[in-house]
């Protein structure tokens, strides 16, 4: 693309005021270019907020340049780079981790392409780097974790040990929803997390974690956090084949509340599910929209989200999206 929108626009109004073009069809032409640097595939989250973005992008009419980081920093900084080069009308991203985006956000400002975080943030000292960010309340999911554990473990005197699986190292979603769980169950001395490593947000590192995590406390793990489902999934696979009843000989407690959750669920092998919605897209496609329209944007634009214990997974799975 040699013209961005705003030297299209502009030449465009000059050909249809020298009669070279009929005005509906000059405009009716051009249309977004939204350049999308994604995550990776490394949970069904993920492949459902990609679907989203791509159906999403379709419906509204927005060309999508998409790449798929493999889960890489360098390789979405890469992505960011080329959309730049291309001269885009709107990049979006969603972080693989909180830091290190600076520099090249700062190409993207220089370049005037307006920069959209969705569902993961980063951490920068200059917040005008990006024009809005939405997605979910991380840390209130871990809360919401935490609130529930609470909750469920009323009666009992403790200990209560607990294994945490976490997300992708400095991650958002990783240190939010750690940070909101410990805030909670801090406040009851009968919990203690006894041993915590990351899973990578992936099935097969859930499960190889969890492995080493039984090898090491056996019988003493009392709770499971996941950080995302598909650890917990893996994680489920591990109990099983140590000889261990997943969801009762260990409480098992997850965030996302995708199909394989409500699955899990139903089958009585995980306990409880966090929601965080992966279903992006329309919002963005919106907020691209009003963005190319120079209309304002909230600078922070949050997911609203429930939770779902195993109770109710078989009425509310019918109804699920993803
Ligand atoms: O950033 C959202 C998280 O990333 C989801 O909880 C997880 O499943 C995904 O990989």
């Amino acid at each position: 693309m040699s013209m961005n929108r705003r030297t299209f626009s502009a030449a465009a109004a000059a050909a249809c005021v020298a009669g070279a073009l009929p005005m509906t069809s000059a405009f009716a032409q051009k249309k977004i270019v939204l350049g999308f640097a994604q995550v990776g595939a490394e949970s069904e989250w993920r492949t459902a907020n990609t679907e989203s973005i791509k159906s999403a992008a379709q419906e509204a009419g927005i060309d999508l340049k998409f790449s798929d980081a493999q889960q890489k920093q360098e390789n979405q900084i890469k992505a960011i780079r080329s959309y730049i080069a291309q001269k885009v009308d709107v990049i979006a991203f969603s972080p693989v981790v909180e830091t290190g985006f600076e520099n090249v956000l700062r190409e993207a400002k220089a370049a005037k392409i307006p920069v959209v975080l969705t569902d993961r943030s980063v951490k920068v000292k200059d917040d005008s780097l990006y024009v809005t960010f939405m997605g979910s309340d991380f840390v209130e999911e871990g809360r919401k974790a935490g609130r529930w554990l609470v909750e469920n473990q009323k009666g009992n005197k403790g200990p209560v040990n607990i294994v945490e699986l976490q997300g992708t190292v400095g991650s958002a979603p990783a240190i939010d929803r750690k940070k909101g769980f410990e805030e909670i169950i801090k406040a009851d001395p009968k919990f203690k997390i006894i041993r915590s490593q990351t899973g990578d947000f992936t099935r097969a590192k859930g499960k190889e974690v969890m492995e080493a995590f039984l090898k090491a406390e056996g019988k003493n793990i009392n709770v499971l956090f996941a950080h995302n489902d598909d650890m917990a999934i893996g994680a489920i696979q591990a109990i099983e084949e140590a000889g261990m009843k997943p969801a009762k000989d260990i409480t098992i407690i997850s965030i996302d509340a995708v199909k394989g959750a409500f699955e899990a669920m139903m089958a009585g092998k995980l306990n409880v599910s966090v929601e965080c919605s992966p279903l992006l897209g329309p919002q963005l496609m919106s907020a691209v929209k009003d963005i190319v329209a120079g209309k304002p944007v909230p600078k922070r634009i949050i997911t609203k989200e429930g939770i779902f214990p195993m109770e109710t997974a078989k009425a509310e799975f019918p109804s699920r999206k993803y």
